[in-house]
């Protein structure tokens, strides 16, 4: 909107401008739309080629999904995920958890816990029970990991950016009953989750005769 000034300089109105801006609205929803397109193409592609087993999900999504944490660490260090791990182990052992099971699941735990100090510096973790499942949360706030580099991450041997061996994933993703991911620029975090009786059912019968 500009004043309109008579030939004296006094104000006689105002004149309106409008700019008809659907086309570009359309334009940035659309693009939008192949956007939320494209990350649900990859992560249902992600789940069906690691047999269901990583979801790549958002924060909030593990958040509601753990719900409350019986206990909570900081992780700043060797040290202290030391501590955080062995604290861990013992709650892992109150639950009854089978003790392959208990092995499995510590094993993925502390996985993501070295991936928080070699990739991300510091975090936390949290574990938390949800029915007859045990879930580790294990969040940081580093760099992330790239969109592209998802399907690598979960199905490429030996691919790592720190020139380590590159299996962690790989082997979260064989060892948990479910992995999920949340990642972005923001930062990372992993939710790995056991059954707390994991043996199949034809283990159950014959443990039962
Ligand atoms: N918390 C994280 N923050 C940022 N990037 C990560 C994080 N965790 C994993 N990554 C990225 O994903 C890649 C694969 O992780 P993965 O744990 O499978 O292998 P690695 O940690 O490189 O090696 P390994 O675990 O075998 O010692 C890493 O090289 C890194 O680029
Ligand atoms: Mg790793």
């Amino acid at each position: 909107m500009v004043p309109w000034r008579r030939a004296n300089g006094t104000i006689g109105g105002i004149v309106i401008f409008t700019e008809d801006i659907t086309e570009r609205k359309q334009t940035e929803n659309a693009l939008k739309e192949m956007e939320a397109h494209k990350r649900e193409f990859y992560r249902r592609t992600i789940l069906a080629s690691t047999d269901g087993k990583l979801l790549i999900t958002e924060k909030q999504e593990i958040a509601e999904t753990a719900g409350p944490a019986l206990a909570r660490w900081e992780i700043s260090s060797k040290d202290t995920a030391g501590e955080a791990i062995a604290s861990i182990q013992q709650l892992i052992r109150e639950t009854g958890m089978e003790e392959q099971s208990g092995y499995d699941f510590r094993g993925c735990v502390t996985e993501a816990v070295t991936n928080v100090l070699k990739h991300g510096k510091c975090g936390s973790i949290s574990l938390h029970r949800v029915e007859d499942r045990l879930i580790g949360v294990i969040e940081d706030a580093g760099p992330g990991i790239e969109a592209l580099a998802l399907p690598d991450v979960a199905l490429t041997k030996n691919y790592s950016t720190a020139g380590t061996l590159g299996m962690g994933y790989k082997m979260m993703i064989h060892f948990a009953d479910r992995v999920y991911l949340a990642t972005g620029p923001e930062g990372t975090t992993v939710a790995v989750e056991m059954s707390i009786r994991r043996s199949a059912p034809w283990q159950e019968d014959a443990s039962s005769h």
